[in-house]
């Protein structure tokens, strides 16, 4: 059933959310919006907003240490950190680099990737080729984003989805080991980058007096076509990976999908007939964290011990590139 990069394990799980809550009646008072409209459009009870002063990597830094605890190890022990965001600290030196400076690791290497909400299917990929390598004993991998920086407060289609989080998980080779990795899917298509994307503050638009006042250096989102395009490649490569691991939904624990819609959510379990008590939801809590709100629902359902150990895992993401991946795991 695991195909060929036998015994990847999930040592330790951590994440974090910002103290703060953001509700929807406080999101009312700032945009004309409501709590009905978001909760029935979107399935939105309320999300964390980090501190003005909170940066990112201070998000993901709490999570990489709940991870590194869960694993029994010590931050020492870590040899690489590989870092998926789409709201870096800065737009250079790398996140992970001010993660692995907080968490008092010197001299390996860290690196940040970019896959949008899609960042945990790609990061477990990144993760377990890289731990091929036997120079590579236990890799951090982090999911992390203050979105709230990168939100324009003032538009209602996007304000009231985005919140902030990180997720960490740390993976390592176990010979023997029942539990792991089973398969990761990972794909994209960049005729869809202009669907849901920040378009100023890279090299195509500097940022300028001009992208600030025409406030591009906020969330651009065509909400439907993404909605559209999230259900089937998120449906789709469910679907593949179930089926090229000879799997069907009766086999799997828990569906984890990227929590960003309860309707994108159900228009999924519609398509693969899951069933309701194998749907795992804390987007009416946390909202839309990006990548890292797979690892945010697996931690919170773990505490809650619904999740166990050795139970069958689906998850499945979507986002900005158009960025998507599914990956089946034995916690
Ligand atoms: O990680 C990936 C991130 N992105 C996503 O997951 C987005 C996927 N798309 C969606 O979740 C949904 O498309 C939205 C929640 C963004 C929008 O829901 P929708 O059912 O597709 O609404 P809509 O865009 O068709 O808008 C319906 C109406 C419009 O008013 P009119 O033109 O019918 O008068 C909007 O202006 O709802 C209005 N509207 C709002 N009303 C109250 C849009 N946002 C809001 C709002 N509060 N916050």
């Amino acid at each position: 059933m695991n195909r060929g990069l036998e015994n990847i394990v999930i040592k330790g799980l951590g994440a974090h959310v910002p103290e703060r809550v953001l509700t929807n009646d406080d999101l009312s008072k700032i945009v004309d919006t409501s709590d009905e409209w978001i909760r029935t459009r979107t399935g939105i009870g309320e999300r964390r907003i980090a501190a003005s002063g909170e940066a990112t990597s201070d998000l993901c830094v709490r999570a990489a240490q709940l991870a590194i605890e869960d694993a029994k190890i010590e931050a020492k022990d870590i040899d690489l950190i590989i870092l998926g965001t789409l709201a870096p600290d800065m737009l250079t030196p790398a996140t992970a680099m001010f993660v692995q400076h907080k968490l008092g690791i010197k001299n390996i290497p860290c690196f940040d990737f970019g896959a949008a909400c899609s960042g945990f299917q790609y990061g477990l990929e990144i993760s377990r080729m890289m731990l091929l390598n036997p120079k590579y004993k236990n890799v951090l991998l982090i999911c992390g984003d203050k979105l709230s920086s990168v939100t324009d407060w003032q538009d209602r289609t996007t304000c009231v989805l985005f919140a902030d989080g990180a997720g960490a998980v740390v993976l390592s080779r176990e010979p023997g080991c029942q539990c792991g990795i089973v398969d990761v899917l990972i794909g994209s298509d960049g005729e869809h980058s202009d669907i849901l994307s920040i378009p100023a503050g890279g090299s195509r638009e500097p940022a300028s007096e001009q992208t600030i006042r025409e406030r591009k250096h906020y969330w651009r989102m065509d909400g439907r076509e993404v909605f559209r395009l999230a259900v089937q490649k998120m449906g789709e490569s469910m679907v593949e990976i179930l089926e090229r691991n000879n799997l069907t939904i009766n086999d799997i624990n828990h569906v984890v999908t990227h929590q960003a819609n309860i309707r994108i959510m159900d228009a999924i379990a519609n398509r693969l007939a899951i069933p309701p008590e194998k749907a795992r939801v804390t987007l009416d809590k946390f909202g839309n964290t990006s990548a890292s709100s797979i690892i945010i629902t697996i931690d919170h359902y773990r505490k809650c011990n619904v999740i166990s150990q050795g139970e069958l895992i689906l998850t499945a993401g979507f986002g900005a590139g158009l960025t998507w991946g599914s990956a089946i795991i034995r916690l």
